[in-house]
């Protein structure tokens, strides 16, 4: 009995010490705790989705959404809902599409119309929704006076691409048609998002520009945006994959997720085995590292891929907006990118800036030093995601 106890302790103490000797790197400064906690909590979703899949209990994804979102309300409900005060919540449905509209209850003067924002929420395609970003986005629409949609597009690996990219298309859409409606000018609607709705927000941005007959955005605002898969071997990806915050063998997991959920090439991306000599040689790969010598440019009607399921998708501006041709960018809305250091998408967002720039694009590019992947979140309880969140406000205050 006291053998067996005993015997516990020692267990409980081990795993207590590895989930708690998380490394993070010193230039993690202030949110340093959050970094660690974060981590751990990423580390642990990942391992209970690998031990449950194991078991049968679910799959990988299913159990990590689970677990990351079963933590998050906790603290949403030890928040409560103080933080909807002064708007309307309301959950409805944009072109078969389900989105949560908040909407300031005060406008500045009464009868002038506010300004619109679309926004899509981070989570890799697979995880979070919008009750996970209810206080976020609720932050965002009060901040700025503006209404603000939040769209639950449908996740991966249940709906593969573009199911995610369809969705938010079609709510983005209606919302652009309806503005009048919500008592939004037409002619100050932006679109935002951070991480995997960052990629949808770019990606939207790309495929509406292109369409006749509805109001243009005013801005697009990127936060630490995913936006390539062609590459997993830049700087960033180098640098920071090993951090617990978003690992590289997470976002290769998300990307397959989304793309064709099957984790049997996990490694043959990990190693950028999934594209062709051709296409390392090409114009795509370029658009990632633009010091390569001697790009050719390819037609990508006559590319042919590894045999991998969906593979083409990509080089499509709607799974990757990095792979948009130059003359694609040319003409896009004035655009805000956020970047942090501690990220292996940061550089990801640092070429979009980039490119961006030199097709004529106006730019504006924070990037933190300190910042960490998904830190904005937080921007309540830590003063440099509270700073971010701030600059990121004042930019859409005098953008939109
Ligand atoms: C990936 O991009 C980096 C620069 O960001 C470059 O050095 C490397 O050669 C690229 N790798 C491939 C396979 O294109
Ligand atoms: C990647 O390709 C190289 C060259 O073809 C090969 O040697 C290596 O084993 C491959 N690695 C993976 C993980 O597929």
């Amino acid at each position: 009995m006291v053998l067996k106890a005993a015997l516990m302790c020692v267990a409980v103490a081990a795993l207590l010490a590895y989930y708690c000797n998380e490394p993070v790197p010193q230039g993690i400064a202030e949110p340093r705790l959050f970094a660690k906690v974060n981590g751990i909590v990423f580390r642990t979703a990942q391992n209970l989705g690998r031990i449950g899949e194991y078991l049968g209990v679910g799959t990988e994804p299913q159990i990590i959404r689970s677990v990351v979102g079963a933590l998050i309300n906790i603290g949403l409900k030890l928040k409560g809902t103080s933080y909807r005060e002064g708007l309307k919540c309301t959950d409805a449905m944009f072109d078969g599409v389900n989105v949560r509209v908040y909407e300031p209850t005060s406008p500045a003067q009464s009868g002038s119309k506010v300004p619109g924002l679309v926004y899509l929420h981070g989570g890799g395609w697979v995880i979070l929704d919008v009750d996970t970003y209810d206080p976020l986005a609720a932050h965002i629409a009060k901040q700025l006076g503006a209404v603000v949609v939040s769209v639950d597009y449908r996740r991966a690996p249940e709906h593969l691409f573009p199911t995610a990219f369809d969705d938010s298309v079609a709510a983005t859409k209606f919302f652009l048609q309806n503005a009048e409606k919500y008592n939004v000018d037409r002619t100050r609607i932006g679109i935002s998002g951070d991480s995997a709705g960052g990629n949808l927000a770019a990606a939207v941005t790309l495929a509406l520009a292109k369409e006749k007959g509805l109001p243009k955005f005013k801005t697009q605002a990127l936060i630490y945006p995913v936006l390539q898969a062609i590459n997993f071997t830049t700087p960033s990806y180098i640098n920071h994959g090993h951090l617990n915050t978003l690992t590289k063998d997470k976002m290769v997991s998300f990307w397959l997720w989304y793309l064709n959920n099957d984790l049997s090439f996990q490694k043959v991306f990990e190693a950028n085995n999934h594209t062709s000599v051709e296409i390392k040689k090409s114009q795509y790969a370029g658009y990632v590292d633009p010091e390569m010598v001697g790009v050719k440019k390819v037609k990508k009607g006559n590319l042919k891929f590894p045999d991998i399921p969906n593979i083409a998708a990509i080089l499509d501006p709607r799974f990757a907006p990095l792979m948009a041709d130059d003359a694609d960018l040319k003409g896009l809305p004035p655009t805000y990118v956020m970047t942090c250091e501690y990220d292996v998408l940061r550089d990801d967002g640092v070429m979009y800036a980039k490119r961006l720039g030199k097709a004529g694009v106006k730019v504006n590019h924070d990037h933190y030093q300190h910042g960490f992947h998904g830190f904005l979140n937080m921007f309540h309880d830590y003063e440099s995601a509270g700073t971010a969140m701030q600059n990121y406000l004042t930019y859409l205050k005098n953008n939109l």
